[in-house]
């Protein structure tokens, strides 16, 4: 570890190579709640038995828990604390354990355990917040069947919710009532929940595919009942999706959802009764964009797959978290594809991963999908486990073809429900439902680091030779990679015709370097590779800008088209940041030929015209300057925009008249409209910022009216200020549209958003205790490059004082607004000795929670 002074004190690391059965087994659980926000009652009796011949004490986990009775088989018993764990030594087989804690849930801000959320009392406990409830083996492989009885007082929480299905209710002397909840199906500690609060629910039903109804709620706060429609819908078309496409159905008579404003991730699936952060739950058109729209679907349907994915087929132990979290991304991944354009939610997939898990693996935290030690595991539900993850499971689908790749989660699903298991065991049943030897492939698993393939192709008459070689780069403690498995979709088309010379093919490079041969060429081939991104690695290629141009406007696959305009954009970029020549004609003739291809979808053509990020070029180089990157970046969108200045006017004019619609046809427009609405305000034009102003104040909907201040945002005009204020007025109410408020200009282009979001930070609807709305300003700015790496250093010092406070509150958050900071080793010597400096505070300050050391610890490494 990188501190003397706090090594001695460093926390402990947990090691996959470590795991061990469980000493004891918990079959059946019996909770009694009496819920007050000042003072818990929480008493526990848990039917134990001893697993194999050995002679260990009971240790049950807690976490900041004092035992105030522990009785064994009704007596009294002897007990000892090994830190914040209860060990009790047990004679024999099996014993009744019971213990009682009391817990303030009103004084929790970790958002870990049992906490309070506007008035609602709900839990939170993957991966370790049960222990924060009630002393128990809180480890994934402990499956458990729950009985929960809660009493609470009746008019502040008259619906009282937990897992599975309700057995019986009744009203106590007091004011107080109770309720009985029963889940059937063993499960493991970390999705256990309950939430009492004065909740609505908007109700539904659905009939499984063996004809039996289940009762569905979505529970929030009577104001909000009005924008849970599309939730609903949603999780209706998930329910019905997991049944066609994997032959999954629901399994109790009750699935509900509860909305709380604070939450420290997206969702949770407990099962049968997911909390929802309320950012995926709430849309309605005035107060949601159509991003959000989308988010809210994917969400519900990620936390509703994970029912098999996940609850009933859990994870023996968090190293294997992508077992549940890759696939269900995966399916739910798939999901949103089926319900719109495949091609476009791709290209978007793709963007994310690659801005933030590339990153992660060029960086001080890149860890393997399946990792193999952790200080606290909080900080591994990263875009590693998750869509580096899904990206693992899509290439086995891909190899095992679909029919195949059906057989195979047949297989798992069949094979281990009710089981915790591991990524080998999918693996295997990969390799047994699809014939094939994955023995190579499982490199994907241990090995971390984005590989590079280098693709270069040789026309010889009638003949092409491709030369692929791979490569993987160090990452930290493994500084020696052996060849992966890349799936590679490819193909040739002819430079004249702008015909396909061969069929697709999948290649499957295996060895540091592959060589393949391709006959009977009648033309100039142009390479076409990793197509659909059939492999989550980066491919460099000795293409030219004329026959990138020439993939951007003939390639058959949606997905390489816009990687083309992609690879396009980046290479003139990157060379107009080294200060190497580059000309913008090729560009802005492929945008041209884009923007006027009539037969492509509306939410294409926006994709594949917007230049890549600041930080997607800063990716490409070996020290990132922000300040040329954002000049470089500005000088091709300003010529873009004038050059092109008729087109984007008819694209913003042609999709104008616009009434609130949520359909995929209706998004394409908004998209292209705000798209060229930005590159009318990028050409200076001198009616932008009113057009822009009359969008905003015109609007019948979050998207134009969000995508129009952003534009004004990042500008200078009269109407910035205006927009900003009106927005403040009438949104100030609602938490997550004000959310957006700080958003916006955390994320501002303009020079001074360094300075402008310390105001942020003072002002007085700011606060750390809610994560969406520190992760609105910190979080946001933290990625906007150009703001965060200020050369006077004073985005760091901003940052890193704000996590320090938030460190305080919620660690598991302030945790996660540390990458940023860690990849100094990417930028200049000054840039990177102000950011060590910072990380140096960081580890330095006392108190500081394991969560952000490790991270920070890391980091410095
Ligand atoms: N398991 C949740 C999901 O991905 C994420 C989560 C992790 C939520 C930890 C809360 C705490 O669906
Ligand atoms: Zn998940």
């Amino acid at each position: 570890m990188a501190d003397a002074q706090n090594a001695a004190a460093a926390p402990r690391v947990t090691r996959r190579e470590d795991y061990r059965e469980p000493d004891w087994l918990v079959p059946e659980i019996a909770l009694d709640f009496e819920l007050d926000p000042a003072a818990t009652r929480v008493r526990a009796a848990l039917k134990v038995t001893r697993n194999g011949g050995h002679d260990r004490p009971l240790v049950l986990m807690g976490d900041g828990l004092e035992p105030l009775a522990v009785r064994v088989d009704g007596k009294d018993a002897a007990w000892t604390m090994e830190g914040p764990d209860l060990v009790i030594a047990l004679p024999g087989a099996a014993h009744r354990i019971e213990t009682e804690v009391v817990i303030a849930p009103e004084r929790n801000t970790q958002l870990q355990g049992l906490y309070a959320s506007g008035g609602i009392l709900c839990t939170q406990c993957e991966s370790e917040g049960f222990r924060r409830i009630t002393f128990f083996p809180d480890r994934p492989d402990v499956l458990t069947k729950y009985r929960v009885r809660m009493a609470a007082e009746k008019a502040r929480y008259p619906v009282l919710l937990a897992n599975g299905d309700p057995v019986a209710q009744g009203d106590l002397a007091d004011g107080r009532h109770w309720a009985e909840w029963h889940d059937p199906f063993p499960k493991p500690s970390y999705l256990f929940a309950l939430v009492a609060g004065d909740l609505v629910a908007n109700r539904g039903s659905f009939t499984t595919m063996s004809g039996r109804e289940v009762q569905l709620g979505i529970w929030v706060r009577e104001p909000d009942l009005a924008k849970t429609d599309h939730a609903l819908h949603a999780l209706k078309l998930s329910m019905a999706w997991d049944e066609k496409v994997y032959g999954r159905e629901y399994d109790l008579d009750v699935f509900n959802i509860v909305a709380v404003d604070d939450f420290n991730f997206g969702a949770m699936e407990n099962k049968g009764l997911n909390v929802f952060n309320s950012r995926y739950i709430l849309a309605d058109p005035d107060t949601a964009t159509d991003w959000d729209y989308d988010a809210v679907a994917a969400v519900v349907a990620h936390e509703y797959f994970h029912n098999w994915s996940g609850n009933r087929v859990t994870c023996r132990d968090w190293f294997q978290l992508s077992l549940k979290e890759g696939f269900t991304v995966f399916r739910d991944q798939s999901f949103s594809a089926d319900q719109g354009s495949a091609a476009v939610k791709r290209i978007e997939d793709v963007r994310g991963l690659r801005a933030s898990q590339f990153q992660e693996d060029a960086g001080p935290l890149a860890h393997p999908v399946r990792p193999d030690s952790y200080i606290e595991i909080s900080n591994f539900y990263t875009a590693t486990i998750y869509n580096k993850g899904a990206e693992v499971i899509r290439m086995m689908a891909t190899i095992l073809g679909p029919e195949k790749f059906r057989a195979a989660t047949d297989i798992y699903f069949d094979r281990f429900d009710g089981t915790a298991a591991t990524c080998e065991d999918f693996v295997r049943c990969m390799e047994e439902a699809g014939g094939v030897d994955l023995a190579q492939f499982r490199l994907w698993y241990s090995q971390a680091g984005t590989p590079r393939v280098s693709a270069t192709l040789a026309q010889d008459g009638g003949k092409a030779r491709l030369t692929l070689k791979q490569t993987v780069p160090p990452t930290p403690g493994q500084p020696e990679k052996a060849p992966m498995v890349l799936p590679l979709k490819l193909k040739l088309f002819g430079r004249v015709t702008g015909r396909a010379l061969c069929d697709e093919q999948l290649v499957l490079l295996n060895r540091p370097e592959q060589e393949l041969v391709f006959g009977n060429l009648t033309e100039p081939p142009v390479l076409s590779i990793n197509r659909g991104f059939s492999a989550p690695v980066v491919v460099e290629t000795d293409r030219t800008p004329d026959q990138l141009a020439f993939l951007s406007a003939h390639d058959d696959d949606p997905f390489a088209r816009y990687e083309a305009m992609q690879q396009l954009m980046l290479d003139t970029l990157t060379a107009a940041v080294r200060g190497a020549p580059f000309d913008h004609g090729p560009v802005i003739e492929a945008v041209r030929n884009t923007l006027a291809d009539t037969r492509l979808d509306r939410a294409f053509v926006a994709d594949a015209v917007l230049l890549p990020s600041d930080s997607f070029i800063g990716d490409q180089m070996d020290i990132v300057d922000p300040e040329a990157i954002f000049r470089a970046r500005e000088a091709l969108r300003r010529e873009l925009a004038t050059a092109l200045a008729g087109q984007w006017r008819d694209a913003y004019e042609a999709n104008r008249a616009n009434r609130f619609e949520y359909s995929p046809a209706a998004k394409g427009a908004r998209r292209i409209k705000n798209v060229a609405l930005g590159y009318i305000a990028a050409s200076g034009a001198a009616d932008a910022p009113a057009l822009a102003f009359r969008q905003f104040e015109g609007a019948d909907n979050m998207t134009d009216r969000q995508a129009a201040l952003g534009t004004l945002v990042n500008g200078r005009s009269d109407e910035r200020a205006a927009a900003l204020a009106a927005f403040y007025d009438r949104y100030r109410g609602n938490a997550l549209v004000l959310d957006k408020w700080f958003q916006t200009q955390a994320l501002s282009t303009r020079d001074d958003t360094a300075e402008a979001v310390e105001k942020l930070a003072a002002h007085p609807d700011f606060t750390l205790a809610n994560p969406n709305r520190a992760r609105s300003v910190i979080g946001a700015f933290g990625v906007n490059q150009r703001a965060f790496h200020h050369p006077s250093g004073r985005g760091y010092r901003f940052v890193a004082d704000q996590l320090l406070a938030l460190d305080r509150i919620n660690p598991q958050t302030a945790a996660k607004l540390l990458p940023p900071l860690g990849r100094w080793r990417r930028f200049d010597a000054e840039r990177a000795a102000r950011m060590r400096a910072e990380l140096e505070r960081i580890v330095a300050t006392p108190g500081l929670s394991k969560d952000t050391f490790e991270q920070a610890s890391k980091s410095l490494d």
